[in-house]
């Protein structure tokens, strides 16, 4: 009895001794308010753009004007960094020299001026994050697409929690990422943050849409190659090749549809794939007339027969489409291959839903009304292509042989 009090009363003593501890140092902590330095925060991103086999973009946006550093390294403890001392607000840094195919895990830091101190305080750190270089020609790799994401971010977070979960090495939008471009705070609402998790690591790309209205947000927020609104890019043994179809609602766009055609003759990938906002073929009830935006696009598809694409995703309407591989605007209901061309339509990201008319269009293959996703895999002989709804059910599948 004694001896088990001799233990009990050292350690009641030990617990006073950690509580006072404990209070003596909030007492410490209690600076008053005016005195704090004001703290800074991340508002966007961080985020990866432009991936390439041996760089990366990195981008994030900050409340307040600040610089610009990345730690980053094979290990979480960041053995490379670098530093821009200019301040700003939105942050854009291109890291080269990396091997291909890697994982990287990075972090973002941000300063901004103390006057008081003459020094670079406070600190913004970001968490923990990875980037993955351009996997090599010959390796398999999946990307993901989905698009028309605007105004429910409660949707566009479910859909971009699915997309992160099957893990693509890049994700593809087809366009409307915000309900109206030129308002800035829907640019985070809607868009990024909605989306942060699945875009600290994984490199998004878009294909401008209406409602991005060709806001300078849409610039300022992406580094796509230039012009930005159309651009391409390799990964892989796949082509990736991006338009802006809102300039060729009015008339056709001769300077964008020379370098569409000098874009899809210069390269030799194995997979071709096209991206713009409005489609070519669509189900949508106000497209049965002549001049309709649908019909406006498809000037386009003798350029994607000539020059051997394989699927072209728009988005646009809101819901889910697939064509038969078509060609000279008929179906070729058993040629996956050469020059047929599938066209999807991908618009179920969060926007309202579009309806269909009510009777199959002669080149529809697959249609839903539903919120979902695509996931496709490819290597040197395979397309496969895997369409999700919002609760992660797959419903559609496409698959393409060479
Ligand atoms: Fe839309
Ligand atoms: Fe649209």
């Amino acid at each position: 009895m004694l001896k088990r009090n001799i233990i009990i009363l050292p350690v009641f003593a030990l617990c006073l001794l950690l509580v006072q501890c404990t209070s003596i140092t909030i007492v410490q902590d209690e600076t008053p308010p005016e005195e704090k330095v004001q703290p800074i925060r991340i508002i966007k991103g961080p985020y990866l753009q432009n991936v390439q086999r041996t760089a990366i973009t990195i981008m994030w946006e900050t409340d307040l004007e600040s610089t610009s550093q990345i730690d980053y390294g094979n290990e979480i403890t960041y053995s490379e960094k670098v530093v821009c001392e200019k301040l700003k607000r939105i942050h854009e840094i291109t890291i080269s020299g990396l091997e291909v195919e890697t994982i990287y895990h990075y972090q973002v830091i941000s300063r901004i001026p103390d006057e008081k101190e003459e020094k670079m305080e406070p600190v913004i750190t970001s968490k923990d994050s990875t980037f993955k270089t351009a996997v090599r020609e010959d390796s398999p790799f999946t990307f993901a697409v989905y698009g028309d994401n605007r105004t429910y971010p409660e949707v566009h977070e479910k859909i971009a929690k699915g997309i992160a979960e099957k893990k693509p090495d890049i994700v593809l939008n087809t366009g409307d990422v915000v309900e109206f471009g030129l308002f800035y705070e829907g640019w985070g609402r809607e868009f990024f943050e909605p989306a942060q998790e699945l875009f600290r690591n994984t490199p998004f790309y878009i294909a401008i849409g209406n409602h991005e209205q060709d806001a300078p947000w849409y610039y300022d927020f992406v580094s796509f190659p230039e012009p930005e609104n159309y651009y391409s890019f390799d990964y892989g043994n796949a082509h990736f090749t991006i338009i802006d179809s809102n300039q060729w609602l009015d008339k056709p766009d001769t300077e964008q549809y020379e370098w569409l055609e000098e874009d899809l003759k210069s390269t030799s990938a194995v997979w071709k794939f096209v991206f713009f906002h409005h489609p070519p073929y669509s189900s949508y009830p106000g497209y049965t007339e002549e001049g309709t935006e649908d019909k406006k696009l498809r000037v386009l598809c003798p350029l994607f027969e000539r020059y051997n694409v394989d699927v072209v995703f728009s988005g646009h309407v809101h819901n889910y489409e697939r064509t038969y591989p078509l060609l000279n605007n008929n179906v070729e209901r058993y040629r996956y291959r050469d020059k047929a061309v599938v066209y999807i339509v991908t618009g179920g990201g969060g926007a309202e839903h579009d309806s269909l008319i009510e009777n199959r269009s002669y080149f529809t293959a697959e249609s839903a009304i539903m919120y979902h996703y695509c996931i496709s895999k490819i290597d040197a002989k395979n397309f496969q292509m895997m369409v999700y709804n919002i609760e992660g059910k797959p419903f559609d599948f496409l698959n393409i042989g060479k």
